[in-house]
């Protein structure tokens, strides 16, 4: 049963770009008359090295914001202010949902989301993650506690931020085996591929992702595929019941495509582009991360600069496609929304 006591306590697990745009939101909830019934308290809120804010009823999130505008950290003289750490907060306070929103660590396989997650869980709480790292480390193992416990475990802004990708599938295609998932879904990737077709180089295109804060200062994830395999491996362990990490997917990085290459290809009418895919094999489940060449009236060369694409072959619907253009940072932080509101209405 979904805990159902309102407001809902939210835990805020990282205050980066997206838990702060959540804060944004929630602070100017009169500008969007949609989110009237949405019914949350933030009663904590952890960071790395900017310190913590905790209130049982609910922390201040216009301050918490200043104090980072102004100083880059939770001020001392906060009324809020706290010393816990994460996953201290994750064991002591009272909350319903904690939002995982640190970052996705691929070197340390998930970790300390995974850890963060299983900690509310086993508490019956509600988990809403942004990380993809839990998803496509440990995703069988919490879903399993999540049952266990009777909490939810949720994820839509993991994979093309806000676009209704998990829930789609989850509410609209309930009794379809999905055979096969193919993807757009890196934005850095994909900007940096049309940037070379208006005749920048491969760097200039880089800096231009940079320059627009699609890419990090380090954008070897992007470049090489990781990000896109670990996307690609949400998807198959949460909507095709495989059991996939990161490295087994077959993977290309797409740094090695020249100018000469991209010019060569747009000549023959074809676009390249970094394609993710997982597939059925017999019993098991494969999944491929390549720069492949997409003939232009293929819907997927329609996906231009930051976009993304997905698409789902089913056994009773056929394919089913979600595009999503131009997504920022409000987008995402809907992703936590449309999670709040499957908790309210106690669709998990
Ligand atoms: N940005 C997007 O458009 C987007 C889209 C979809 C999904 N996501 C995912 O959403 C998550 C958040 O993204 P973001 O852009 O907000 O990241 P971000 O700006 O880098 O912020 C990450 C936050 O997590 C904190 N943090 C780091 N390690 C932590 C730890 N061990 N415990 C607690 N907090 C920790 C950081 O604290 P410090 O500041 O002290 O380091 C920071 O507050 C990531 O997993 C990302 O992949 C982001």
């Amino acid at each position: 049963m979904v805990r159902s006591r309102f407001p809902l306590k939210l835990l805020f697990v990282g205050f980066g770009n997206v838990g702060r745009e959540l804060a944004r939101i929630l602070t100017r909830k009169a500008d969007y008359p949609g989110l009237t019934d949405l019914d949350v308290s933030v009663v904590g809120i952890t960071t790395k090295s900017r310190g913590a804010l905790a209130r049982e009823t609910g922390v201040d999130l216009a301050r918490a914001l200043m104090d980072l505008d102004e100083g880059g950290r939770f001020s001392p003289q906060n009324p809020d202010y706290s010393e816990l750490a994460s996953l201290e907060a994750a064991s002591l306070l009272d909350y319903d949902v904690l939002v995982e929103m640190s970052p996705l660590s691929i070197e340390n396989r998930g970790q300390p989301a995974i850890s963060h997650a299983e900690t509310a869980l086993r508490r019956g709480r509600h988990v809403i993650t942004c990380n993809k790292g839990p998803l496509a480390f440990a995703y069988k193992e919490l879903r399993k506690l999540a049952d266990e416990n009777n909490a939810a475990f949720l994820h839509e802004t993991t994979v093309m931020d806000g676009a209704p990708v998990f829930d789609l599938a989850r509410c609209c295609m309930k009794g379809n085996t999905i055979r096969r998932i193919d993807g757009i879904l890196n934005s850095t990737s994909n900007y940096v591929l049309c940037a070379m077709e208006k005749g920048l180089t491969f760097e200039e295109g880089v800096r231009g992702a940079q320059a627009e804060q699609i890419a990090e200062a380090d954008p070897s994830n992007d470049l090489d595929g990781w990000d896109a395999s670990v996307k690609i491996v949400a998807l198959a362990n949460v909507l095709m019941g495989a059991d996939l990490r990161p490295e087994d997917v077959d993977r290309e990085s797409i740094s090695s495509i020249t100018p000469e290459r991209i010019r060569e290809v747009k000549e023959r009418k074809r676009r390249i582009k970094m394609v993710c895919s997982a597939w059925r094999e017999g019993s098991s489940f494969k999944a491929a991360v390549k720069a492949e060449e997409i003939p232009l009236e293929h819907p997927f060369a329609l996906v231009d600069a930051a976009g993304s694409i997905v698409r789902f072959e089913t056994d009773l619907l056929g394919r089913i496609l979600v595009t999503e253009e131009n997504p920022d940072i409000t987008t995402t932080a809907y992703g936590v929304l449309a999670d709040l509101y499957a908790l309210h209405s106690g669709n998990r």
